[in-house]
């Protein structure tokens, strides 16, 4: 089972987007997958389950994984997409997501993958824009970690950042492995997106994925309709996007870099 962390510091960088899309192509390819809405926003289980899923016990969300009683029946839910599950979030884990973070904390979201680790191929985490506690521990549970940037200044401090968090917590378990950064929200016609997506190339060799998440309103519309693009329109220019990038992940991921989850 490989487990990613979807992380940038920045809101706004296309973090829950690449969660959903990822998560429904990945299942499209018969990968069975899991989402974890580790963002007390909860914009990816709204996006998915729709507005009435924020009204739900926090018992049958993540929330349950903070409060250290989790019941991996209660929490995995279906989405209505085939090969795809999901662990909503809740609004409550705001209180627990505090800056401070102390090794001992933040065991618990990898100590509830062990225990689903034989259901799934891939578990994607959708992280807040923050480092404190919530994002702290889905780095602790991740075997990699997938940044998406945008190829503008805030995008690209927003790596070293995410590095810098993801070295401590290597310090202190061993993992995460950097899988990637992934490029979003690309307008080709941007001579500063073509600038900054360049040189974040030069500056990261080999980290940097060729395949790159143009603007298109296809993302947008999907979500809408509370499907990833890989459901909402197969055939699409944006779905097909996603596949390449389900494939250069899976190539990255055989080339020797798991990291499984020690047992
Ligand atoms: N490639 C894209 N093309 C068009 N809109 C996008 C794209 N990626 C994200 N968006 C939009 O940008 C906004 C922020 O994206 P989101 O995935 O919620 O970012 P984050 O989770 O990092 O805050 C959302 O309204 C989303 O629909
Ligand atoms: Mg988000």
């Amino acid at each position: 089972m490989h487990s990613i962390a979807i992380l940038n510091r920045k809101g706004g960088s296309s973090k829950t987007s690449v969660t959903v899309h990822l998560g429904g192509t990945l299942a499209r390819l018969g990968r069975r997958t899991l989402l974890i809405d580790v963002d007390p926003q909860a914009s990816l289980t709204q996006g998915i389950l729709g507005p009435q899923s924020l009204r739900s016990d926090p018992g049958s969300t993540v929330a349950a994984v903070w409060g250290g009683d989790p019941l991996p029946e209660r929490l995995v839910t279906p989405t209505g997409v085939d090969g795809l599950w999901i662990v909503p979030g809740h609004e409550s884990a705001d209180r627990w997501n505090l800056p401070i973070v102390e090794r001992a904390d933040i065991g618990g979201l990898r100590d509830f993958l062990r225990e689903v680790r034989g259901d799934f191929d891939f578990v994607l985490m959708d992280c807040p824009p923050n480092l404190y506690r919530c994002s702290s521990s889905a780095l602790v549970a991740a075997t990699h970690v997938v940044t998406p940037a945008q190829p503008e200044d805030y995008g690209s401090q927003g790596i070293v950042v995410v590095n810098r968090a993801v070295r401590q917590i290597q310090d202190w378990f061993g993992t995460p492995e950097i899988l990637g950064y992934l490029l979003v929200q690309v307008d080709r016609r941007l001579g500063i997106h073509q600038a900054y997506s360049e040189a974040i190339r030069e500056t990261f060799p080999g980290l940097v994925f060729d395949t790159t998440m143009p603007v298109s309103a296809t993302f947008k519309e999907a979500v809408a309709a509370r499907l990833p693009v890989s459901h909402f329109k197969p055939k699409s220019a944006a779905a097909k996007m996603f596949v390449e990038l389900a494939e250069e992940i899976e190539r990255r991921l055989s080339g020797g870099e798991i990291h499984a989850l020690a047992s």
